[in-house]
């Protein structure tokens, strides 16, 4: 039985290049090409196979772009669970400029999904047999889906008696937050739009994820916060990790590495400050090689061990 299962209302392939300059008019000729399956909770799908778990990803198809998703995802083990959308599947694009040691990433705005279609993915997760233990979702909603769709997909896990892990950010996570989950992943912007508050130093964010915790919008707070390390916040404990010191190379995945490395050890039965110095380790370890490449897992075993959680 599979324990976790995402789900990515907006799935993408990303197709990467890199230039030694980008400059205007010339034809900039690309020096390596790449295809990548993306969207949030693809890549966490992505991630758990890789470091030696296993995840099916729940995700809408369209058009021959979604087709390739479908068979890039098949390549690398991540079984998939599909509807068909009339729209063709989102194209993401990224290069990076050597000499400048830069990386621009275009994020398109991808097809709006008609009602049906969104319907049919609660129909589909309504139905699955057996249900998994998590549920993860994550990623922007496309055009056409209502803010409430998490909040909606939240309600069908409370109902299954399965945990609800949500990675997503402004009015979509709010409406989530305000149903009640069991986990959130907010970066410190997000964290700014889910609270409306501006903490100045790392407790105060720490005492905002308190109230986060309090007052009922998610059981589990694991906030990152870029260079500046992560908190894992429940309501008997703070769990702080200090930053691991890396020259980042990349700026693609860390959260979703991250996420994928917390929740594949959490469901596992980890304790919490295990699955949490994974995630850490996972979270620097996608950020340690050019393009568009999610982290490896020799990286994450070495990172872990220099990890430091102290409890607050
Ligand atoms: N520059 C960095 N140095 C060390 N570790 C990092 C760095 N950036 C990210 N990490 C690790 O990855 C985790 C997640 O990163 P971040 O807080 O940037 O998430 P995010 O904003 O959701 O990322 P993404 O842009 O991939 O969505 C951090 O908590 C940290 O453990
Ligand atoms: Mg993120």
């Amino acid at each position: 039985m599979t324990d976790i299962i995402t789900i990515t209302p907006s799935p993408a392939i990303d197709l990467s290049t890199s230039v030694e300059r980008i400059v205007p008019v010339a034809k900039l000729r690309g020096k390596t090409q790449r295809r990548d399956p993306g969207g949030g909770g693809v890549n966490v799908a992505r991630v758990i196979r890789r470091l030696g778990g296993d995840a099916r990803a729940i995700y809408p198809v369209g058009g021959a772009i979604g087709k390739l998703l479908r068979q890039l995802l098949d390549q690398e083990g991540v079984v998939s669970q599909t509807w068909a959308i009339a729209g063709e599947t989102r194209e993401n694009f990224f290069v990076d400029e050597i000499g400048a040691g830069r990386q621009y990433r275009f994020i398109l705005p991808g097809p709006r999904l008609a009602e049906s279609e969104w319907r049919e993915c609660l129909t589909l997760v309504a139905a699955l047999e057996p249900f998994p233990r998590y549920l993860v979702a994550s990623g922007s909603l496309p055009e056409g889906v209502p803010d409430d769709f998490y909040a909606q997909v939240a309600r069908i896990a409370k109902q299954r008696g399965a945990k609800f892990v949500l990675d997503t950010s402004g009015p979509a996570l709010a409406a989530a937050a305000a149903e009640g989950v069991d986990l959130i992943k907010p970066n410190l912007r997000e964290m700014r739009e889910l609270t409306g508050s501006e903490p100045s130093d790392a407790y105060e964010w720490e005492v905002a994820a308190r109230d986060l915790v309090g007052t009922g919008k998610a059981t589990v707070v694991a906030l990152t916060m870029a260079h500046l390390g992560a908190a894992l916040v429940t309501r008997d404990e703070v769990l702080r990790a200090q930053p691991i010191l890396i020259t980042p190379r990349s700026a693609v995945g860390a959260g979703d590495s991250f996420l994928a490395a917390l929740i594949w050890r959490l469901a596992s039965d980890a304790s919490r400050a295990d699955a949490f110095r994974l995630a850490v380790a996972a979270g620097a370890a996608a950020l340690l090689h050019p393009g568009t490449e999610l982290c490896r897992p020799a990286d994450v075993a070495r990172l872990a061990e220099q990890v430091t959680i102290e409890r607050g």
